[in-house]
């Protein structure tokens, strides 16, 4: 799925190398896949030894081990080979059942790998017809006798459908196992589900499906698990008139009539063998329709892009289209391997709770992830889409192609696909300067997370991730992010590119065994060499949470690292079999020369004229903050005040955000990280403005509602004001967009954040925009890239006849983007009860989506007048929103992060002990880790508002002065 992603900049070079590291990783998943395959069969039948590692004291029965279907994974006894699946949604609700539904017949053709009698396949939700007394009928192939059935059961906990048989499967030989059923077309999320939406007033009803992670199981039993590959003939059957889609091109359909019904059956070609959390099946009406361009190269791939009709008539899918081509073709060269299937298409969901999903050939996409409206949509839109496109067209090779063994190892999949994203994006956009732009934005929230005790490694054992839940809690950032840091160590030490001949042995797990493989790469590669094995390398950076400080002491050119935690009180209680220490690639310059690059471990070298500032981990190659010495970080921001420009772009935002967290983890004083903001009043680039504005908000956050507020609203409103009139000048008194990608969303900055300090000419600019438009509601006046700063600033500093005008305006907005502007824009009042109002909306469907619902909350809680309101909201609605929204929903961590940022006293903290221990009966689902880490992260603003609030106030008062 996608997210986030961080790249490095100097990436021409580290992008060639890359393109060998691709290979490698296709090549050694797929050669460990396949091992992996031979390997399981030595596994005990039942998994108990697997799991008694994982819980040696659960019980007090250790000696009479679990039945195989109470484990959530399955037996290794059999494997699947292909299926037949024939699935009828119904688009209307039953009359007599008051429910939407689907019913199906599947048959799958499996392999015996251990002689048993016991059959274990997933299943969930689906209401299984008896065939012969009992849930599935099984056969016998190639002369195969089947052994009868002797009984068969449900497992629900474990989501199972149990078959135990009077005889014994034999190993070696293929059975057919079938079934029908039925199942509710529900509007979940999950699965087979409905998606509805309004077009032309009336109500409009598609089937969709999504399957990852666990979710297939509840289409129709299969062995859901991602190693469980098979080869799929799909067959849907649905109304006259609609239309259907799946993994593989449509290569018959028929009308007939069925029970009556006239209905159409589209068959589709018979996918390549894969996992089954990659399918899809779709169902719409006419209403949808879809552009498309034929590629007449080698395959005649058919490219197609799907959404509402009118947002296509519009125009709207174009960009998606123009830039699949060429990413394709640019994916094709970098993996060397060509578009696995015959078809790519990509379908806007009206309803759909990930930012995307990479189904294999047809790729699933909120609407705000896939389309894009020139008049209407923003900068940040625009790219939006081309990097969600970029992140799930890269996994049609990665992930789907070649695919990791079991979710522990997400990490390999979503890190690798989001570091290769950013290449394809790059290659589609090449002046948007990308990789600057984007840097910044997922190495801090990495590291923002992975500063924590309560952080995790990046790889987990298998045996540490079992039910739905530890799954779906494996979908974080730090899965997301922090490979690509650890993989680019290895990219800067000189030229993988030159040798990636597959000649090499695997075993074990995935990401040793490529190591392995690297390792061979540079003994064999002439003039490259590492001071330390590849294992040793990465294996400290992938099983060890966290990072470290490097600390650079620049008048004994002594360097040392310590683990990094954002609270020092902090106790990390998980042992690391490295015991925290990292072995560290040190870029850096000195005096504005960059110096060869060091391993921290290796030896010590960074000594000093004492006149001279030195700066460590150049452009942030490196996944680790850096402290100096305090003459150097004199020397540092001297150089920042006289000549910024001096220092490379990258490395003044980094220097602002590292001091900005030492300072919070105690290393260094809280007013030597407010003086590297002193020189924003000369700065005029994106990149430093925005890591400081980020570590700044922690600032208003704690503050915002307490004393200091007066003096900090001060101090920032003179370092945004020049700002603020620079873009004012170049726009020629805001009339045009700059014409810089990140200057673009520097002067959304700008105005957002002067209106929010106060600036008062921002504050006329912005409510006389919303007037224009209030008086002329067919014509808007506001630049889209400025919509969601302007509509909040004029929502803020209005009143209800503001409110009530955004929310007819949400409400009429046929764009999926505008929409989500206003919903946003809408969470700004300051008036209490139309938040109060507003909070009522978001739990009715009808009102607000219910894929928007959590952030929905989360904007109101991120006003400060909304924060007390949403929290109360959500403590009396626990048990509602958890069993509505809540289980393997991916936003639901979010839902308590966003409503507890703010928190700082000890009240708070009361108060989040409370709900933790008031609800520990309902859960907390996908947001277990999230809730403790709220209740750790309170404590830690406890502390720090109480040391901070004194010095703090002070200095901003001498800067004001
Ligand atoms: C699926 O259907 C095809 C054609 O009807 C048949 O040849 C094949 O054996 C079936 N496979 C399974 C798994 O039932
Ligand atoms: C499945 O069976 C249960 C129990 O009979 C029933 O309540 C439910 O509505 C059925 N679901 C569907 C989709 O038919
Ligand atoms: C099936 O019926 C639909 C609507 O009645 C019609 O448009 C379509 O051409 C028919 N398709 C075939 C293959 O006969
Ligand atoms: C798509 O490409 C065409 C042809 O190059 C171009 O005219 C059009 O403006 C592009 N559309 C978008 C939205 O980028
Ligand atoms: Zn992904």
């Amino acid at each position: 799925m996608a997210k986030g992603f961080y790249i490095s900049k100097n990436m021409g070079l580290a992008g060639l190398l890359m393109g060998a590291v691709a290979v490698v990783i296709i090549i050694a998943l797929a050669a460990v896949y396949d091992k992996e395959k031979t390997k399981n069969q030595n596994k005990p039948v039942d998994g108990v030894a697997m799991l008694t590692t994982a819980s040696p004291t659960t019980s007090s029965t250790l000696s009479t081990p679990k039945d195989p279907w109470e484990h959530y994974r399955l037996p290794d006894s059999l494997s699947p080979v292909s299926y037949n699946i024939t699935l009828w949604p119904r688009l209307v609700v039953n009359a007599s059942t008051g429910l939407y539904i689907f019913t199906g017949q599947s048959a799958v053709v499996f392999q015996c790998k251990k002689d048993t009698d016991l059959i274990v396949i997933h299943c969930n939700k689906l209401n299984l017809t008896l065939l012969n007394g009992h849930h599935a009928r099984l056969t016998g192939l190639d002369g195969a006798t089947a052994p009868t059935v002797k009984t068969s059961w449900l497992q629900v906990k474990t989501e199972y459908l149990v078959i135990q048989l009077n005889g014994k499967l034999t190993a070696g030989k293929s059975y057919r196992l079938s079934t029908d059923f039925q199942g509710e077309l529900a509007d979940d999320l999950k699965g087979f589900y409905r998606s509805e939406y309004t077009e032309d007033g009336g109500k409009k009803v598609v089937a969709t499906s999504q399957m990852q992670a666990t979710f297939a199981r509840k289409a129709f039993p299969c062995f859901d698990e991602p190693a469980m590959k098979a080869v799929f003939h799909i067959t849907l059957i649905h109304q006259r008139g609609t239309v259907a889609l799946s993994n593989g091109r449509d290569v018959e359909t028929v009308n007939s009539t069925i029970d009556g019904t006239e209905v159409t059956m589209t068959r589709f070609e018979p996918t390549k063998r894969m996992s089954t959390y990659l399918l899809a099946f779709i169902v719409m009406g006419q209403k949808f329709t879809y552009t498309q361009f034929v590629f007449v190269d080698t395959n005649c791939l058919q490219v197609r892009i799907w959404a509402r009709r009118k947002a296509i008539a519009e125009g709207h899918g174009n960009y998606a289209l123009n830039v699949t081509g060429p990413m394709l073709n640019f994916f094709e060269r970098y993996y060397n391997a060509s578009y696995p299937l015959s078809k790519s298409d990509q379908i806007a969901l009206p309803d759909f709770n990930a930012g995307a999903m990479e189904n294999w050939g047809l790729i699933t996409y909120r609407e705000t992830a896939l389309l894009y409206d020139p008049a209407i949509s923003s900068v940040g839109n625009k790219e939006r889409v081309l990097t969600v496109v970029a992140h799930e067209l890269a996994h049609m090779w990665f992930g789907n192609l070649v695919t990791l063994r079991w979710w522990n190892d997400l990490w390999l999949n979503e890190g690798f696909a989001s570091y290769v994203e950013y290449l394809g994006a790059d290659y589609a956009e090449p002046t948007w300067n990308i990789k600057e732009q984007t840097i910044l934005n997922d190495v801090h929230k990495v590291f923002a997370v992975d500063a924590l005790a309560s952080s995790h490694p990046l790889s987990r054992k298998e045996e540490e991730v079992n039910q739905p839940d530890e799954i779906s809690e494996m979908f974080n950032t730090i899965s997301y992010s922090k490979v690509l840091y650890v993989l680019e160590h290895l990219l800067q030490q000189g030229s993988l590119c030159s040798r990636t001949s597959p000649t090499f042995a695997f075993n074990n797990t995935v990401y040793s065994d490529l190591w392995d493989h690297l390792q061979k790469v540079i003994l064999t590669t002439p003039g490259m060499s590492l001071p330390h094995t590849v294992h040793d390398i990465m294996n400290r950076w992938i099983l060890q949470m966290g990072f470290p400080v490097v600390t650079i002491d620049t008048a004994t050119g002594h360097i040392t690292q310590k683990h990094f935690l954002l609270d020092p009180d902090s106790v990390v209680d998980r042992p690391s079999p490295y015991n925290y220490t990292w072995l560290v690639p040190i870029k850096w310059m000195k005096g504005g020369v960059e110096r060869e690059q060091h391993w921290l471990l290796q030896e010590t070298g960074i000594s000093n004229a004492r006149s001279e500032w030195v700066l460590a981990n150049l452009n942030v190659s490196g996944y680790y903050r850096v402290n100096y010495d305090m003459d150097n970080w004199e020397r540092l921001l001297n150089q920042l005040t006289t000549d910024h420009t001096v220092i490379p772009l990258i490395n003044r935002a980094q220097i602002v955000d590292d001091a900005f967290n030492l300072a919070r983890a105690k290393v260094i004083n809280t007013t030597l990280a407010l003086r590297t903001t002193r020189y924003l009043s000369q700065e005029r680039d994106y990149i430093p403005w925005e890591s400081a504005l980020r570590n700044l908000n922690y600032y208003i956050l704690m503050f915002d509602r307490g004393q200091a507020y007066g003096v900090l609203q001060g101090y920032l409103k003179m370092q945004i004001t020049p700002l603020f009139e620079y873009f004012r000048t170049i726009t020629v008194d805001w009339t045009r967009v700059p014409t810089g990608h990140n200057d673009q969303y520097n002067q959304i900055n700008a105005i957002s954040f002067a209106c929010r300090m106060g600036v008062e000419r921002c504050r006329v600019l912005t409510s006389d925009w919303f007037r224009e438009w209030m008086l002329n509601p067919d014509h808007n006046p506001i630049h889209p890239n400025l919509k969601t700063t302007v509509y909040c600033n004029a929502i803020a500093a209005g009143g209800v006849a503001e409110w009530d005008f955004a929310w007819q305006m949400f409400k009429n907005a046929t764009v999926a983007t505008e929409a989500a502007k206003l919903r946003s824009s809408l969470a700004c009042t300051k008036v209490p009860w139309l938040l109060n109002r507003y909070l009522d909306y978001s739990l009715d469907p009808a009102k607000i989506r219910k894929q928007d619902c959590t952030s929905t909350i989360n904007y109101i809680a991120g006003n400060v007048v909304g924060m007390p309101l949403a929290w109360d909201f959500i403590r009396a609605r626990w048990n509602y929103i958890y069993t509505e929204y809540g289980g393997g929903s991916f936003s639901f961590s979010n839902l308590i992060n966003g409503v507890t940022r703010r928190f700082s006293t000890e009240f708070e903290l009361k108060q989040l002990k409370q709900f933790k221990e008031d609800n520990a009966r309902v859960g907390f689902g996908s947001g277990t880790l999230a809730l403790e880490q709220a209740i750790e992260r309170t404590t830690a603003n406890i502390k720090w508002v109480a040391e901070n609030q004194e010095p703090v106030m002070k200095w901003l008062a001498n800067e004001c002065t």
